[in-house]
């Protein structure tokens, strides 16, 4: 009987202390999220690539249903950096095959072109 009681207790103790590592957690994560928020507008290039589809279709070395990015970084230089921003937001095609650069309305111009600077820098 005594020995019921102590488990009892024992339980009781593991779960409030359990209870209270989840709520510190809570509080931590909706922390880092109300901090990361505002720091968004200072994401690199390639940090907002991962944010959104582009490694679907490219890949650094390798043409997968778009080019790579060392095969563009060959192709154009500083000077196209707009041609190229505006290509990521509306999409186009015809310039490396018959796939279409699908559209990224959502992206503003300055991230695209952190983008674009990221895609030339990869220049082998
Ligand atoms: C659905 C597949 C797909 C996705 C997703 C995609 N691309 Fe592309 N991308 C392509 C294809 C296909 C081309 C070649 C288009 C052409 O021939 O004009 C291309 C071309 C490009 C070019 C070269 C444009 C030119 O005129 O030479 C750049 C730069 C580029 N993509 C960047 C990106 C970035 C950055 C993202 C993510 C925001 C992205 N792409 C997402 C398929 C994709």
């Amino acid at each position: 009987m005594k020995k019921l009681l102590l488990t009892g207790a024992l339980g009781f103790l593991m779960f409030s202390c359990s209870k209270k590592e989840n709520t510190a957690e809570v509080a931590s994560s909706s922390e880092t999220a109300a901090v990361s928020e505002p720091a968004k507008a200072n994401l690199s290039g390639d940090q907002i690539m991962e944010t959104l589809d582009c490694s679907g279709c490219h890949s650094v070395n390798e043409r997968m249903i778009g080019p790579s990015y060392q095969e563009i970084a060959a192709k154009y230089s500083d000077k196209d950096i707009e041609l190229l921003a505006s290509k990521i937001i509306e999409g186009g095609s015809g310039v490396w095959g018959g796939v279409p650069m699908a559209p990224h309305p959502q992206v503003s111009k300055e991230d695209a072109k952190k983008m674009v600077e990221y895609i030339l820098s990869q220049k082998k």
